[in-house]
């Protein structure tokens, strides 16, 4: 039995000593000292032992079982205070510079999409001219010939700032036509301008209507201007947007500033003109507004239509980019997901 005794102490002296985590303690307390542990079950043998076997046996067995308790306790003090010493000696430098990796931005989808309109149309000699996004009810609907109560009114839901303003009430603008007025009292005639802005309407919002959007227009004014002055534009922008093979056709339209009016029509970019779901199986998609500028819009402004003659024009810069990045919730653009935007950026 004394064997065996110093057998367990030797066995596990080498491995207290040995263990460099407290973890490793922890599982030689327990082969020692655990419910089964060996020194544990080890008195289950007196009883079988001869009286004076016993006498030597048992203070050599509890003494042995001090050792290795303390040896443990003292073990596992050794190696929390190397932990700790190891923290003392650790020092931060405060002054090191980390490398942080660059990330670089990138203009949002819809404003490269202006950016490339603007571009185009500077090429033909138009000039940015910016327009309040707060504006009177009489620049929004009345010179445009949408009176109070014009059922016209109807296509444009409204969101007012004051219904009490001085100068008659405010209103957050419905669209860019607002800029007409504020155009042709700016400059004389022959002009051509390009606004590019915020609009804002009060809309039930699905994948195709947002209440806060972009509209991109062109107030052109001179002498002679005609519809085939308005295909043309339209044909200029939309093939340098969709390619030279896309057919553009003028469909007969209404908006009351402009007449006659015509929905802008390019050929269905995702069916050819076959027909599919995004152009509801009509073979065409409806790209832009536009029209001749009203005589009564003209003289609103101060301009004889006799002599001059304008063309109105405008388009959904948002809209377009659906198209030509294939998204399918106009509502996407303003979310300020990132992972979306670096998506389009790709
Ligand atoms: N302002 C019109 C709209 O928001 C679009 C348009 C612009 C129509 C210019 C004709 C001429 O629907």
């Amino acid at each position: 039995m004394q064997e065996k005794i110093e057998g367990i102490k030797a066995k596990y002296l080498e491995q207290i000593l040995e263990a460099s985590e407290l973890k490793r303690l922890d599982e030689l307390f327990l082969e020692l000292f655990g419910k089964s542990g060996e020194i544990t079950l080890f008195p289950k043998e007196f009883p079988n032992l001869a009286k004076e076997e016993l006498r030597v046996v048992a203070p050599l067995f509890s003494q042995t079982k001090t050792e290795l308790e303390s040896l443990i306790e003292q073990r596992r003090k050794e190696i929390r205070e190397e932990a700790y010493g190891k923290l003392d000696s650790e020092t931060m430098d405060l002054s090191k510079q980390i490398e942080v990796k660059e990330r670089k931005g990138h203009l949002h989808p819809i404003t490269k999409f202006e950016k490339d309109i603007a571009d185009l149309f500077a090429k033909l000699g138009f000039q940015q001219f910016d327009s309040t996004q707060i504006d009177s009810d009489f620049n929004n609907f009345e010179v445009l010939n949408i009176p109070a109560e014009h059922p016209a009114r109807d296509l444009w839901d409204t969101l007012y700032v004051d219904q009490n303003y001085s100068g008659g009430k405010l209103l957050l603008r419905t669209h860019t036509s607002n800029s007409q007025i504020h155009v042709m009292k700016e400059f004389a005639p022959p002009l051509r301008e390009m606004i590019i802005g915020r609009c804002f309407r009060y809309e039930n919002l699905d994948a195709r209507h947002e209440h806060t959007f972009d509209q991109f227009e062109i107030v052109y004014i001179d002498k002679g201007l005609s519809m085939a002055n308005l295909q043309y534009l339209s044909e200029y922008f939309l093939k340098h947007m969709f390619g030279s093979d896309i057919a553009v056709r003028l469909k007969p339209g209404y908006y009351p500033f402009t007449e006659p009016s015509a929905g802008i029509q390019g050929q269905c970019i995702f069916c050819k003109g076959e027909g599919c779901k995004i152009c509801g199986n009509l073979g065409w998609l409806e790209l832009a507004g536009a029209g001749m500028m009203h005589p009564q819009v003209l003289r609103n402004g101060g301009i004889d239509p006799e002599e001059y003659s304008g063309i109105a024009w405008g388009v959904g810069p948002g809209r377009m980019a659906m198209l030509k990045y294939g998204v399918t919730d106009l509502r996407d653009f303003l979310s300020g997901d990132l992972k979306f935007l670096e998506e389009i950026d790709k």
